[in-house]
């Protein structure tokens, strides 16, 4: 929600009340005066901030008016009447929010913010493959840029990804760019797996494509570098563990878990239960932002896998975007016009 305090000591006691537990105090003072005066700004550029589940903790609990995961924040982005949006988060997140908002202000607060899923594949790929398996539909995973999303039929989250496919009433899906959410969501299909990457000249395509999820090899840094292995390791120490994974997981990793789902479905499912401990593959800045809203969980965490991308965004760099208004997304307006048509197919099934 974001703190709305008269002055800087008030948001200082409201972050300090929320943050204890987590970060020393005169740290907590710093990001209060940061934050104050993001949170002055935005009232005066009648600008709103959408932070995701990822943000660190500090700026997570104190400047965003929406938290959430890649849905949430794309539907929330699509329903805002501000004249600028702030986003925290990453670059292709703040892609989709120009793409359902050209005629509003969208500011991403560092440069540098990406994400190897993104880069993973070009609108070139996605048109060679098109032409390869023509009439196949594509679904591409949110965690695309602007252009590749204007090849596609429909994109999709981590939240949704199997009711998109679902949707389309086929049986062959192009799924891009991420080779584990496609694993994951093949299993749940009962549907096999092609990669035509590594099959030129076709000789080891399948006779039959029906049931098939055709993918590419793009991964994300992060969430593909938990193993079975961790899961064995954590449940030796904490019998009684629930283990959350995320669908980027490997699906050898997901077999190993309690739960999967979206970064928001991970932290109302540990809202809602009781467990002794919890154990989240995902970046670990959302355990920060679970145990801070509940110091009552134990919350483990396997925080030598960070996303550097995330972490770019700061309150510092949230304060300077605002002063300055950078960093501008911009999209141009063909490619804008046909991306959106995916990613209004995506809102309308949820
Ligand atoms: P969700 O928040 O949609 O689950 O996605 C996680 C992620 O890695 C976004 O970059
Ligand atoms: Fe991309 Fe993975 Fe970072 Fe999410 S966590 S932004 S998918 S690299």
């Amino acid at each position: 929600m974001g703190i709305i305090a008269p002055t800087e000591e008030a948001t200082y006691r409201q972050m300090h009340h929320i943050l204890e537990h987590l970060i020393p105090d005169f740290e907590i003072r710093e990001k209060a005066r940061l934050a104050y005066r993001i949170n002055r700004l935005k009232k005066e550029k009648n600008a709103v901030i959408l932070g995701h589940n990822y943000m660190e903790a500090a700026l997570y609990h104190s400047v965003p008016d929406f938290t959430g995961d890649s849905l949430g924040l794309c539907q929330m982005a699509a329903e805002t009447d501000a004249d600028v949006i702030v986003f925290c988060g990453v670059r292709f997140m703040a892609e989709s929010a120009k793409i359902l908002n050209p005629e509003k202000t969208v500011l991403l607060p560092a440069t540098q913010a990406g994400c190897s899923l993104a880069s993973s594949i070009t609108a070139q790929q996605v048109r060679d493959l098109k032409k390869r398996f023509p009439g196949v539909p594509v679904v591409t995973y949110i965690n695309t840029y602007a252009d590749v999303k204007a090849e596609t039929d429909i994109c999709c989250t981590s939240s949704n990804a199997q009711r998109v496919i679902e949707s389309l009433g086929t049986d062959t899906v192009i799924f891009l760019p991420d080779q584990y959410l496609a694993g994951n969501v093949a299993e749940q299909l009962g549907w096999k797996m092609y990669f035509p990457q590594d099959d030129a000249d076709g000789s080891k395509q399948p006779a039959d494509l029906k049931k098939t999820v055709i993918a590419w090899h793009g991964a994300c840094e992060v969430h593909e570098l938990f193993t079975p292995a961790d899961v064995t390791s954590v449940r030796q120490q904490f019998p009684d563990v629930t283990v959350l994974a995320h669908p980027e997981c490997k699906p050898d990793v997901v077999h190993e878990a309690d739960f999967t789902g979206s970064t928001t479905a991970m932290i109302k499912y540990v809202e809602e239960h009781q467990a002794e401990e919890y154990l989240l593959l995902t970046e670990c800045a959302m355990g920060d932002n679970i145990i801070s809203e509940h110091p009552d969980k134990n919350i483990l965490r396997l925080c030598s896998h960070r996303c550097p991308h995330m972490a770019e965004i700061t309150l510092e760099d949230t304060l300077d975007s605002l002063e300055n208004m950078r960093y501008e997304i911009t999209v141009p307006e063909d490619i804008r016009v046909k991306a959106l048509t995916s990613i209004e197919r995506m809102l309308e099934i949820g």
